[in-house]
């Protein structure tokens, strides 16, 4: 073929503009049709496919190239456009007006036979797809997937470059810092018996970056924590992580809704209803049973412990008298069977439950229940009203310690309410967190990790269960988007949120005491905010799970099937580094290859 560009147009971008043009294409043979002689190809580059009309008649290119051709194989066309004859124009296609006749044909790289056929139609084992990611990618679902990770995170720093903030890289090998999971480490060569931790988010180095003056920092950074895999979850992730000196909370949640927005405006084309719903933490908990309510729907948690007080039901009467609650909430027309709603049950049992009531309100307003005949004329009335109940509406109402019920029906209201395809979008913050969780069994261990300023210092040492901390999350339908807080610039109050957190002195002397010495040089207040792109995209995109979003990810314990990492390095390796396997590691991984050869 003549020397030039080796492309000069987009297949995608071909349209009745062109027509009488001359073109050259390069892509790949996305499907291929002989027609008794003329062939016809779809040919697919990143912008799109456009049909190419080989007439051996017009001598493209030898007849044995012609007929070889297969699916996927790279080739470059040079050819007219055309308007398509009459009657064989695609709607569907962008370019479906239009074709281009083949002058000339050159395959570039023949394709061997693939493991899967490039088609959205066809499921494929998702491990294959990881196997040949490559190839995945050329599918239409990846393809719009990675364009929208890409479009995404340009709208993001559209925003921070905006606003004037820095984009600054820090660190990946780095002292461990605290996020509440654990450290993905990696062991020194020059140090032999030391590790780097990769980081589980930049927190420190941005608080840093704010005592070194930089006012605004942001980062697409990558951050690592050795956690379980969720369908929200990888050990490796991204996050947009932002920092801001003289800056208290609201300047940090309007920041995100400005993000939040170019973000939704970009990838969906709509315009996201500013500002977002401030919620606190404890009325999240109260009326949703979680810390990250989906707004979707209401059907809230209300509390019917007052309409119980007397109740000679058992059930709930003896959790009232040991200082638990009843609580329900109202599931609306479910239309379930009785053994739909023995399923309901025997989920509340599945969730730790002692056990879950359902009533059904019939026509006239009494109530079907296997309790029913426990329950006294003023409970009935007093339970309708509070769950402003209807004809048809299903009843569900559990009695346990108070944290228990919360978690249970914010389970079972997920369940029971979850809107199949709802496809809207229900952004809030949740404000005012505490500074420990309470679990069920009275312990706390701390919400969010120790930087967070923790409010008035004398609540915190004396009753610790009940300080609020200045830490906030974005919650979109349900998921956790992202958190920040207000940090501490004290050096005194860092020291005393250490020891209330339980780290001891020595420790947060050893792992901490160099940025307890750097807080002491002229802090600035300051407050940030970190995004999980990959949870946001994923949503965005109506994916399931935030594998569909990353390019190269892990499956669901860890492996790449693609190039086969964790793997095992040399013996010279480990020795530079002075380390041993031990020995029953040995003896696993000779019983994993004897039992496993992949
Ligand atoms: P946090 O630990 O809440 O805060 O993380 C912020 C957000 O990152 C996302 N995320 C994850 N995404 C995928 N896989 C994971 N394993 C994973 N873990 C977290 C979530 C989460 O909301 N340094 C603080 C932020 C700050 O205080 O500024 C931090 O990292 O969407
Ligand atoms: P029992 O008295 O244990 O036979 O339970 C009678 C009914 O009350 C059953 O339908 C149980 O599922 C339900 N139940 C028992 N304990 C609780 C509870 N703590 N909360 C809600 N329902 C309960």
């Amino acid at each position: 073929m003549a020397t030039g560009p080796m492309k000069t147009i987009g297949a995608g971008e071909i349209r009745t503009d062109q027509v009488g043009d001359t073109v050259t294409l390069a892509g790949w043979v996305a499907r291929r049709r002989d027609h008794g002689g003329v062939i016809f190809i779809d040919l697919r580059d990143a912008s799109g496919i456009v049909q190419v009309v080989l007439n051996p008649e017009d001598a493209p290119a030898d007849d044995d190239v012609l007929h070889g051709l297969r699916s996927e194989y790279c080739i470059q066309v040079t050819g007219t456009v055309r308007p398509r004859p009459d009657g064989t124009v695609n709607s569907a296609l962008p370019t479906g007006e239009v074709e281009v006749v083949a002058g000339g044909l050159n395959v570039l790289s023949p394709s061997a036979a693939l493991p899967f056929q490039i088609d959205e139609r066809v499921d494929i084992d998702e491990s294959k797809r990881l196997q040949y990611r490559y190839l995945d990618m050329r599918r239409t679902r990846m393809a719009e997937n990675l364009k929208a990770r890409s479009k995404a995170i340009g709208a993001m720093r559209r925003v921070m470059d905006r606003d004037g903030f820095l984009e600054v890289e820090t660190p990946t090998l780095i002292a461990s810092t605290p996020e509440g999971a654990r450290d993905m480490l990696v062991p020194s060569r020059l140090r032999p018996g030391k590790f780097y931790a990769l980081p589980q988010s930049p927190q420190l180095f941005k608080q840093l970056l704010m005592i070194g003056g930089v006012e605004r920092y942001y980062q697409v950074a990558k951050c690592y924590r050795d956690e379980d895999f969720r369908a929200d979850r990888q050990i490796e992730f991204t996050q947009l992580d932002l920092e801001g000196s003289f800056w208290g909370q609201e300047d940090v949640l309007q920041v995100l809704e400005q993000i939040v927005a170019e973000v939704v405006k970009e990838l969906r084309d709509e315009e996201v209803a500013l500002p977002f719903l401030r919620m606190t933490h404890s009325d999240a908990m109260e009326r949703f049973g979680t810390d990250k309510p989906d707004l979707r729907f209401g059907m809230e948690i209300t509390d019917l412990s007052a309409i119980f007080a007397d109740t000679q039901f058992k059930a709930f009467a003896g959790v009232l008298e040991s200082g638990g609650t009843v609580r329900g909430i109202n599931g609306g027309q479910l239309e379930l069977s009785r053994s739909g709603l023995d399923g309901l049950v025997a989920r509340a049992q599945e969730l730790g439950a002692k056990g879950l009531v359902w009533m059904v309100v019939e026509e006239g307003g009494t109530l079907r229940s296997p309790v029913a005949k426990f329950l006294s004329e003023s409970e009935i009335e007093g339970v309708r009203t509070a769950l402003a109940a209807g004809a048809g509406d299903t009843l569900l109402i559990a009695a346990d310690e108070t944290v228990a019920v919360a978690k249970l029906l914010g389970q079972i209201r997920l369940d029971v309410g979850r809107p199949e395809g709802n496809d809207e979008l229900a952004f809030a913050f949740v404000v005012d967190f505490p500074v420990f969780d309470v679990n069920e069994d009275g312990s706390l261990s701390p919400a969010h990790h120790p930087f967070t300023d923790p409010g008035d210092v004398a609540t915190l040492v004396n009753s610790p269960e009940t300080a609020v901390s200045k830490a906030y999350d974005l919650v979109l339908n349900g998921s956790e988007l992202g958190s920040g807080s207000v940090r501490i610039h004290d050096p005194e109050v860092q020291a005393k949120v250490f020891e209330v957190m339980d780290i001891s002195d020595e420790d947060a002397e050893s792992r901490f005491g160099w940025f307890l010495e750097a807080l002491r040089y002229g802090t600035p207040p300051h407050a940030g905010f970190a995004i999980g792109i990959d949870r946001f995209v994923s949503i965005l995109r109506n994916e399931p799970n935030i594998r569909e979003i990353i390019p190269f990810p892990k499956t669901q314990t860890g492996a790449d099937p693609l190039t086969g990492s964790p793997s095992r390095v040399d013996e010279q390796q480990l020795d530079e580094l002075g380390i041993d396997i031990r020995p029953e590691v040995v003896v696993s991984w000779a019983e994993e290859e004897g039992v496993d050869q992949g």
